[in-house]
Order: structure tokens, then C-alpha cells, then sequence
């Protein structure tokens, strides 16, 4: 089991090249088994979570080539199976069920278990697929859904899912007539897979925005097309530049897609300035120490709040995050008071004192976004910090031990 040891206290200095958006990747591929003929997408990212979803579709019927671009086609669906062993090690895997039924008319994928984060149901995924006309039933811990051809539907998602979302816009590029998703999630990363879709063929208005309107079409032809990058890589890199003092540019991010950190950031001292392809991010004198609450997009992004938090963990005052997205987001906590924080849980709120300074210590990742921000914690504190079951950061950062000791940092993974 490898885990990352860290000596930190140093501020970090250069460029860094952010990758493709994970969150983005996973749906575009999953939309390959909507059409047969070789698909050709761009800026894939090198992940764990990208080589699970690729061993997945090859066992429904893909044919693959490729890393960072990747040829998939599914000329036929062989196996319209998600087996629990696969899903249970990357829930994402509910992004096959949307393009299978309306594919091939029928699909068996195990119900995702919950996570570290939360209970995670995809109750509203499964309800606007029988409002479409699936016949769907449980059975021993599978969703097994079936529909000769799906019907456009008016759907009102109950609450804003990403893959929600993205699983039924999916499937209603196929169905008879016109499907309407109202509350839809207005990630980029729901946006990156609608322009793939219209690149199929697909007839997609109002991507973006909370209402999108999905006229079906009886076939869809492969298409081209580039993955966006990674605006929660970008972030974690950004607040890592404010924790320890340095000025680094983040290069290859769209600096759209960063709004909400992008304010949050400077209220909190930090001076950010576009560049030619990228951001210039440098930290302030003094740490001001802001409330952050978590929303969808283009809210504060939930999947920056263990992040920010490490960086309120130093501010000069009371930092006050709420998160309001996921019912139990943070598990990061217990390990940051190991390393001589100063946090309260209450309900949803998480009180934060800054520290004038956290300590190196012996730590142990639960989930992704919760390990980053153990990264980001080592970086800034004093002394030593080992981080074990690191695989969990391997889900979603590319080499990132790599990447923070091309800035400066004292980073290394150990076997
Ligand atoms: C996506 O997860 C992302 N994953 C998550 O990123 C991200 O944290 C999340 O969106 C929110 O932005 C991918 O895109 C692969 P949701 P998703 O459905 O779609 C509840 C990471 O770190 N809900 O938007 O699973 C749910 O419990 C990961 O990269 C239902 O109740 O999230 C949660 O409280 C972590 N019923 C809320 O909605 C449903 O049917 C938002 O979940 C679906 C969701």
C-alpha cells in the first residue's frame, strides 16, 4: 500500500499543467455505448477512475485504444451488465445505465453502495428513467431496467444530481419525442457531455442552465471531441499556492469554471490574474479567514470544501464552511485535528479557528477530495506528514505528487 510522505514549509513556485476533467470524462465515455462507429475524445486523464470505467465498457463490448486520447467504439452491446465487484469500486459506473437502456433496451447495474461521503442513492436517476416508460426492479442489489424504446418525458428532478442529470440527458437523446429535465445540474462538466451528444447528433437545448430540452432521435453517429479541464484539479492547486506562500501559474484551466473559488480566494488575501492560457495565483501577506457554504453550480464546489477547509485551518480569524450538498463530507476533519487544528462539527457547519501554524503527522485518506486536502495540509505544515491509503487520491490527481514537487515542494511516494 503506498502512501505519501511530506515535508513541508516550503512555498511553491512555477507552472502547472492541469489535465482533463475526471467528472467530465467518465459521462463522455459512457455516452460511447450510444452509437456504434469509433469515437475519438481528447484530453482524457490518466486516473484509476478512467482505466475502472475503460475495463467496464470493454466488458459491455468496447473496443479501446489509447490513453490521453482515447478511439472507443461499441459496434453491438454484448453485455449490458455493470457487475457489483466494478461499481462497488467507483459508483460513477451508474453513468452506463442511461445510454444502455437506450441502446440495447435493457440494462443490469449494481446499485452503487454508498461512500465515505455519503449515502449516495440514485433514487432520482431510476424514477425519471419509469417516467420515460423503463420498466426498472431491484433485485439482489441490481438495478435491472428494461424498455423497448424509451418516450420523452417531462422530469422534475427533486434535487440537483450531476449524474442525474447527465445519466437521463443520455438516455433521452434516444427516446421517442421530447424529454424536458427541469432543476437540471448546470455543472461544465454536464455541458462538456452535451456538446458531445450534439456532436453525435443529438438535439440538446439549455445545457447550462437548470432546464434542458433533449428532442429524441432515432440514431446517433460517433463524434470528436476534446474533455474540458479539471476545475477541481485547478482549485486544489490554487489554494495549495495560498496555503504555503508561494505564486504559481495554473496553466490549461478555464478560468470560467472557477468564479466562485476565484472570489472566495481573493476575499481571503490571495491575488489572482488571468494569463495567456491559464492563472497567475499568488498568496496573500496574512490569511483572512472567510464562511464558505457548499451549492451546486456555479456555486462554491462541494468537491473544494475539504480543500478550503485545510486553508481556513490557518486563517487569521473564524472561517464558518457549510456543506450542503452531502450529508456527511467531513470525514477530513477528525485528520486535520491531528494535525493540530482547530474545528467544530455542528450539524452541517464545520467551525473553523485558524492556527498560526498546523503540524506534520501521521494520516490515513477516506475519500478523494478529503485526501487532497490532507496534501494540502502536509505542504503547509511544519515537520513531517505520511498520508496512507493513497490510492484514494489516485482516483481523481494525476501524478500529483509529481506535480507539487515540480513547484517546490518535498513530496515523494513510498511504497
Ligand atoms: C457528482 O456526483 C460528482 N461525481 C461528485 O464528485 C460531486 O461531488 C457531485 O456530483 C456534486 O457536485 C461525478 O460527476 C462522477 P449528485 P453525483 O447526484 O452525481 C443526492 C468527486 O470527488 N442524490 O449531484 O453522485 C446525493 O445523495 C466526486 O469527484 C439523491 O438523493 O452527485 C447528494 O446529496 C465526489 N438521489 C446530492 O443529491 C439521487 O438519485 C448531490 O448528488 C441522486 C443524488
Amino acid at each position: 500500500m503506498d502512501k505519501i510522505v511530506i515535508n513541508g514549509g516550503k512555498p511553491l513556485h512555477g507552472n502547472v499543467q492541469i489535465s482533463g476533467a475526471k467528472n467530465a470524462a467518465l459521462p463522455v465515455l459512457a455516452s460511447a455505448l450510444l452509437t456504434a462507429g469509433t469515437n475519438t475524445f481528447h484530453n482524457i486523464p490518466d486516473l484509476m477512475d478512467i482505466k475502472t470505467i475503460k475495463n467496464l465498457l470493454i466488458s459491455m463490448g468496447a473496443a479501446i485504444e489509447g490513453e490521453e486520447t482515447i478511439k472507443i467504439s461499441v459496434d453491438k452491446i454484448i453485455n449490458p451488465t455493470a457487475s457489483y465487484d466494478l461499481v462497488k469500486t467507483m459508483r460513477a459506473s451508474i453513468l452506463v445505465l442511461g445510454p444502455l437502456v437506450a441502446r440495447a433496451g435493457t440494462a443490469r447495474v449494481s446499485l452503487p453502495g454508498g461512500c465515505a461521503i455519503g449515502a449516495r442513492p440514485v433514487n432520482l436517476h431510476l424514477k425519471a428513467l419509469e417516467d420515460m416508460g423503463a420498466h426498472v426492479e431491484l433485485n439482489n442489489g441490481y438495478i435491472e431496467a428494461r424498455a423497448k424504446k424509451l418516450k420523452g418525458a417531462e422530469i422534475y428532478f427533486d434535487l440537483t444530481t450531476v449524474t442525474g442529470t447527465e445519466n437521463i440527458m443520455m438516455a433521452a437523446t434516444l427516446a421517442q419525442g421530447t424529454t424536458i429535465l427541469n432543476n437540471a445540474a448546470r455543472e461544465p462538466e454536464v455541458v462538456n457531455l452535451a456538446d458531445v451528444l450534439k456532436s453525435m447528433g443529438a438535439k440538446i437545448t439549455g445545457a447550462g442552465t437548470d432546464v434542458i430540452t433533449i428532442e429524441g432521435v432515432t440514431s446517433l453517429k460517433p463524434a470528436e471531441a476534446e474533455i474540458i479541464p479539471d476545475r477541481i484539479e485547478a482549485g486544489t492547486f490554487m489554494i495549495a499556492a495560498g496555503m504555503t506562500g508561494g505564486e504559481i501559474n495554473v496553466l490549461g484551466c478555464n478560468a470560467h469554471h472557477l468564479d466562485a473559488l476565484i472570489n472566495k480566494l481573493r476575499d481571503t488575501g490571495m491575488k489572482i490574474a488571468p494569463m495567456k492560457n491559464g492563472l497567475k495565483v499568488s498568496a496573500g501577506k496574512k490569511i483572512n479567514s472567510v464562511d464558505v457554504k457548499t451549492l451546486p453550480y456555479p456555486g462554491f464546489a462541494t468537491d473544494l470544501q475539504a480543500q478550503i477547509m485545510a486553508y481556513m485551518a490557518i486563517g487569521s480569524g473564524l472561517s464558518v464552511i457549510s456543506e450542503t450538498v452531502f450529508e456527511n463530507r467531513f470525514m477530513h476533519v477528525s485528520e486535520l485535528l491531528r494535525m493540530g487544528a482547530d474545528i467544530v462539527i455542528q450539524g452541517g457547519n464545520a467551525i473553523v479557528r485558524g492556527v498560526p501554524k498546523l503540524h506534520g503527522a501521521q494520516t490515513m485518506a477516506t475519500d478523494l477530495r478529503a485526501s487532497a486536502s490532507l496534501v494540502l495540509a502536509g505542504l503547509a505544515a511544519e515537520g513531517t506528514t505520511e498520508i496512507s491509503r493513497v490510492y484514494h487520491i489516485d482516483r481523481g490527481y494525476q501524478t500529483i505528487e509529481k506535480k507539487f514537487s515540480a513547484l517546490g515542494a518535498d513530496i515523494k511516494r513510498v511504497k
